[in-house]
């Protein structure tokens, strides 16, 4: 337990080659990194590579890696069979305009693992793929507008971003994630402007929260009634099942977004659905442009390949098991040093919040634990786990039980360390 100095630094003192590269980066980059999402105070470290489940940064600290690039890899890094699938394709070439056997194999793959996709199409990340199934929307319905889950997250478009904030924009409407009645509502009531509604299958962004198989059926019968197309988001969830998550709530949305996992830790969006509406996409039969320089590229595609290929649904219910552990863990650990904690996990997913979140939408840049948040992530960093900024966490497969318990171990500590260093204490 740390009593001498503050986690800052403690952090500090460890980090002082990030410390410069954060200096030197934000002479050139106004945030560094690109992804103002990765931030924490004082400054986010440096990383210097990946191997399994661990992170090294620049200044040699190793990581249990957590965070899992925001839940995308989910074999861990530097995955030898996709090291060595794309090393021999990198030397063939990365790109060209013209198709890619990789592609093709990928393609099948989403088509028989997701029951209602028929056809699927790649471009280079969650947010594109939700750019693109609001054009198929739009190509189908001749409509604008769409809707979506307050505190939803779809990518860092100008209207999905408000959207995650919980407020309409120019293009869309809001309403509440579960809240059935009011959802169904708001679909009927803009019904024959909406081009389509989309909802994530599990709140990403909005804390893990987890509407009811009820809630996801009302609203895609509502949008058939309203003939606006029904968008399940499963850029996060498809991890959870090998047909998604939608088996598992036995939904039959019009179109799949699909990112992250998908990529094998390459950039990797894609959009899937039904046959009349994917086709708008082809020049000879539609309307709707589905382009991209880099989009359907074989590096993608080939550790897109692998990585979904890798994912059994046994190594899925494995990972399942191993948060399971972890979030048992938390609890236990909470509980030695009295400190009340409350979490919530689907699948490999875990979330901890440090008040009772309830059911609903965690809006995360107003939650009400955001100060313990922050303090509690240089807590973990010290105790070498590396979470994503939010208080969450995903399992790999390349975790063991060891691994797992280890985890338990360091989270622990960071507990201590997080109530050792409160300025709420420390007053008293
Ligand atoms: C549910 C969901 N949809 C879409 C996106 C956007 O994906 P990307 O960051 O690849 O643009 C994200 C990213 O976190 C997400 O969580």
């Amino acid at each position: 337990m740390r009593n001498t100095r503050s986690l800052q630094d403690e952090f500090v003192a460890r980090t002082p080659r990030s410390a410069a590269f954060e200096k030197r980066g934000l002479a050139s980059l106004p945030i560094t990194s690109s992804r103002g999402i990765s931030f924490h105070a004082p400054y986010p470290v440096t990383m210097d590579r990946g191997t399994g489940p661990v992170l090294t940064d620049i200044d040699g600290n190793d990581y249990i890696d957590l965070g899992a690039n925001f839940f995308s890899m989910i074999h861990g890094y530097a995955y030898p069979p996709i090291v060595e699938a794309v090393t021999r394709q990198a030397a063939k070439g990365s790109v060209w305009s013209a198709n890619n056997a990789p592609q093709v194999e990928l393609a099948e793959q989403i088509v028989g693992r997701v029951a209602s996709i028929d056809k699927v199409l790649f471009n280079n990340s969650g947010t594109e793929a939700f750019n693109l199934a609001l054009n198929i929307c739009r190509g189908a319905t001749g409509r604008y507008k769409f809707l979506m889950a307050a505190g939803g997250y779809h990518g860092s478009m100008y209207d999905t971003s408000l959207g995650s904030k919980g407020l309409p924009g120019p293009s869309h409407y809001v309403a509440p994630y579960g809240d059935t009645e009011t959802f169904v509502a708001a679909i009927r009531e803009h019904g024959s402007e909406l081009a389509g509604v989309f909802v994530e299958a599990i709140m990403g962004s909005g804390g893990f929260a987890q509407a009811p198989p009820s809630f996801f059926e009302a609203v895609q019968a509502a949008c058939r009634e309203a003939g606006a197309v029904f968008v399940l988001d499963e850029v996060i969830s498809f991890r959870l099942s090998e047909g998604g998550h939608q088996r598992t709530l036995g939904l039959d949305p019009d179109l799949t977004m699909l990112g992250k996992i998908v990529g094998g830790g390459f950039p990797i969006g894609a959009v899937g659905g039904k046959s009349a509406l994917m086709d708008l996409t082809n020049p000879a039969e539609g309307s709707v442009l589905a382009s991209g320089t880099f989009s359907g590229n074989p590096l993608s595609m080939l550790a897109g390949g692998i990585s979904v290929a890798h994912l059994t649904q046994a190594r899925i219910d494995q990972l399942g098991l191993w948060a399971e552990r972890i979030q048992a863990g938390i609890h236990a650990e909470a509980a030695k040093i009295g400190l009340p904690i409350w979490t919530r996990r689907a699948g490999s997913l875990v979330g901890w919040y440090f008040y009772d979140p309830g059911e609903g939408c965690v809006f995360g840049a107003t939650r009400p634990d955001l100060a313990m948040v922050r303090r509690h992530h240089l807590a973990m960093l010290l105790n070498g786990l590396f979470p994503t900024p939010r208080a969450a966490l995903a399992t790999s497969t390349v975790m063991s039980d060891a691994i797992v318990d280890d985890i338990v171990a360091r989270f622990g500590r960071s507990l201590e360390d997080l109530m050792a260093d409160r300025p709420e204490k420390a007053a008293a």
